[in-house]
């Protein structure tokens, strides 16, 4: 059986993914300092999969302890590097905190993974890589852009130098990047923990909903799209986590192409966030309070993906739609008004 480490494990995208690399049979270990994230989470993936994954509190900014973590553990043959801060309002207020954790975290371990000679490692990065695009669906071959928040120059980055690392270290790399993900998992057990008010969509959707908050502002109405609102591609956090599996057993099977690949995780569908409003109502049979308001900073006005290396080249699936985006998503939101 062969042992992946990730970085992240208590996370949302994280801990999905460990449920999806137990139940394809991979040994799984984290490291998760807990400082966005809950311990328990570990307790929950093991209620679905009925095996353990410990989880070591390890800030990755940690190198002394982060390197006698490899030292213990020599057994592991593939990284999926999920810990970083993502909330793109901070990184603004505080773009520092973003460089000092997500950067020197990632060049901690991708120093590990040089030292220790690991062959394989996943990396989360995130389509905010491809700005307000000129062409749609994006590709991998679309223009990268000037990064809209300090947050967003931490993807970039953390490709680039995942980029220059596979030209001196025996480690093959797949950048993974991700459109909107969204939704819990269908056993209700896992899910998106939301620190403070939401500041996307889907969980605002919920929490206004569920009465926690009054109103849902849809960020500008005006925009040249087919109804005036913004256009993403929401993807299942469950399809997301299972194109990490895919990633791993690509590289493991020895078909990757190049060290360094990327590859767009998205459903392929754009939807306006007046669609997104009518597929919540339609599923759950609420009606939502919502008004249309000003035009939120930094907004692109549409990127969806074209997702057919991911199905291609990893053999990726989708298993979830829309609906089933909506309806999982909810379902979190009453368990977690229910705790
Ligand atoms: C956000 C980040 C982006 C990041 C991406 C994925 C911002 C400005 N952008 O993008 O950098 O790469 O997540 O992690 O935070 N909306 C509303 N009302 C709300 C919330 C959102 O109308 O209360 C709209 C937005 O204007 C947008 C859509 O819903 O059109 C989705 O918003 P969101 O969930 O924040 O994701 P992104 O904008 O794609």
């Amino acid at each position: 059986m062969s042992k992946i480490l990730v970085t992240g494990g208590c996370g949302y995208i994280g801990s999905h993914t460990i449920v999806e690399l137990q139940q394809a049979g991979f040994e799984v270990v984290s490291i998760d300092d807990n400082s966005c994230s809950e311990p328990w989470v570990m307790d929950r993936v093991q209620n679905i999969t009925g095996i353990s994954c410990t989880n070591h509190p390890i800030n990755l900014c940690d190198m002394p302890a982060l390197r006698a973590f490899f030292a213990a553990h020599t057994d592991i043959s593939g990284v999926i590097h999920f810990a970083a801060f993502k909330s793109v309002g901070e990184s603004s207020t505080n773009p520092l905190k973003y460089f000092y954790n997500n950067l020197l975290g990632q060049i901690n371990l991708m120093q590990c993974v040089q030292d220790f000679k690991i062959p394989h490692l996943v990396f989360s990065s995130s389509c905010t890589v491809y700005g307000n695009p000129e062409q749609l669906p994006v590709t991998e071959e679309s223009p990268m852009q000037e990064p809209e928040s300090p947050y967003g120059r931490t993807k970039v980055i953390g490709e680039a130098m995942l980029r220059d690392l596979v030209k001196v270290a025996p480690v093959q790399v797949i950048a993974l990047r991700y459109f909107n993900p969204v939704g819990a998992h269908p056993t209700n057990e896992i899910g998106e923990y939301i620190l403070g008010v939401p500041s996307y969509l889907l969980p605002y959707i919920t929490q206004t909903a569920i009465g926690k908050r009054e109103k849902l502002t849809v960020f500008g109405g005006d925009y040249p799209t087919r109804d005036g609102t913004c256009i993403r591609d929401y993807i299942h956090v469950c399809d997301i986590a299972r194109a990490h599996v895919n990633a791993i057993q690509y590289l493991q099977r020895g078909a990757a192409q190049a060290a360094f690949e990327v590859f767009n995780l998205g459903s392929g569908l754009g939807q306006t966030v007046l669609e997104m409003i009518a597929s919540f109502e339609k599923v759950t049979g609420l009606k939502l309070n919502y008004q249309v308001g000003d035009r939120r900073a930094g907004d692109v006005v549409a990127v969806y993906a074209n997702n057919r290396k991911a199905r291609e080249v990893l053999g990726w699936e989708l298993q979830f739609d829309l609906d089933a985006m909506m309806a999982t998503s909810w379902a979190w939101e009453q368990r977690l008004a229910r705790e």
